[in-house]
């Protein structure tokens, strides 16, 4: 039996990981330690918090005494970091929590990690530490760090970090680095289910400049399924890139969804862009498809119907969400922009 510490499990990856490993393996105990944060929620879970192999615990990754405490008792082996402040726009306007969840939550894990000599640590980072690309090319396990939000910064420091404990104490860990994830349970402060649930909800579409920007979509399973394949067949100290090979405009994206839902393009509006956006990611994930023998489970037509059907079929999930606290933050990020 493995018995493994999972951060941010209540999130939007962290319970579509946690779902899929329940679901999928006999062999494996998940403790679950989310902050539940605005975007922590465990009604992403439902059906799934009772199981027997699952324990959630509400606390903070920066909480060293608690961390210790759950290695012992649960005798985990390994950790997978979730947990974080996800959301760029949110980082220009408030950076500081995301230094203290991403950075300092990081290094605390890592210093429990190297302590009680755990067999892996595998740090969930993101293909926004590389920078941003022209219209050529496409980041590798290779491309140096250049991060331009401070939420690609502090991923971006958190990564350094992971490396410095494997190179100064021999921390056996892997980073993995993944394009933008969509699909069930996303919270609606992200592009799709923001623009899902707008256009359901006959409201204006914001998109930011002239929404020619490049994403490289990856299903939120097949995300989880990397990242199972590195926890149990990589190496250890390898970087992994994740990526969907789906890359598309955000206006192609909308485009899709608009279509999806027969709503008119008469919906969208260009509204004030994002300071410092990044023009195009776009991953190279030949070295995850090679050496793990990934390959992602649909393409991103297949990926984005079921998405927008999951969201139609779970008008209840998403309108908790959008109720409370959502609504201001909607008015102070959008209205008069
Ligand atoms: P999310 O914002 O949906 O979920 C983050 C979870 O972490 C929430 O449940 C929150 O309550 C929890 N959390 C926040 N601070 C915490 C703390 N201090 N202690 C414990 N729990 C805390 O994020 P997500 O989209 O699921 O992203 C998961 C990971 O994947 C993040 O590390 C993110 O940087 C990375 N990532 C996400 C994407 C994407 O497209 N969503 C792309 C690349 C990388
Ligand atoms: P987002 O989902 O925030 O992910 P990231 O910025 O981490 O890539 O945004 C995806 C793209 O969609 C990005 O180019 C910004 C754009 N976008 C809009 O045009 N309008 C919006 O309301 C949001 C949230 C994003």
């Amino acid at each position: 039996m493995r018995n493994i510490l999972v951060t941010g499990g209540a999130g939007f990856i962290g319970s579509n990981f946690i779902r899929m490993v329940l679901s999928e393996q006999n062999d494996c105990f998940v403790v679950n330690l989310d902050k539940l944060t605005y975007a922590g929620n465990l009604e992403n879970l439902h059906g799934y918090l009772e199981h027997k192999n699952h324990k959630f615990v509400k606390g903070d990754i920066c909480d060293e005494k608690l961390i210790a405490k759950l290695i012992e008792e649960y005798k985990i082996d390994s950790i997978i970091n979730f947990a974080a402040e996800s959301h760029v726009d949110r980082s220009i306007e408030e950076p500081k929590v995301f230094i203290d969840t991403n950075v300092t939550g990081t290094l605390t894990l890592l210093e429990a990690a190297r302590d009680n000599k755990l067999e892996r640590f595998v740090q969930v980072s993101t293909d926004e530490v590389y920078g941003s690309l022209g219209t050529e090319g496409k980041f590798t396990e290779q491309t140096p760090l250049s991060p331009n939000s401070p939420y690609s910064a502090s991923k971006a420091a958190a990564d350094h970090l992971v490396g410095a404990f494997g190179h100064t104490w021999g921390l056996k860990y892997n980073i993995t680095r993944c394009s933008n994830n969509y699909g069930p349970y996303q919270f609606p402060e992200k592009m799709i289910p923001l623009m899902i649930n707008n256009a359901m909800n006959d409201k204006e579409l914001p998109v930011y400049g002239d929404g020619l920007y490049v994403r490289d979509w990856l299903y939120v399973y097949d995300h989880c399924t990397a990242i199972w394949k590195v926890l149990t067949k990589a190496k250890p100290r390898e970087i992994y890139n994740i990526g969907g090979c789906n890359e598309k405009t955000n206006l192609e994206v909308i485009g899709i969804i608009l279509d999806r839902l027969k709503k008119p393009k008469s919906l969208i509006k260009h509204v004030t862009d994002r300071p410092g956006h990044d023009r195009r990611y776009a991953i190279d994930a030949d070295k995850m498809m090679t050496e793990l023998d990934w390959a992602p489970s649909v393409n991103f037509e297949q990926g984005i119907e079921k998405t927008i059907d999951w969201y139609l079929e779970n008008d209840k999930w998403l309108s908790n969400v959008v109720s409370g606290e959502y609504g201001k933050y909607y008015d102070s990020m959008y209205s008069g922009r």
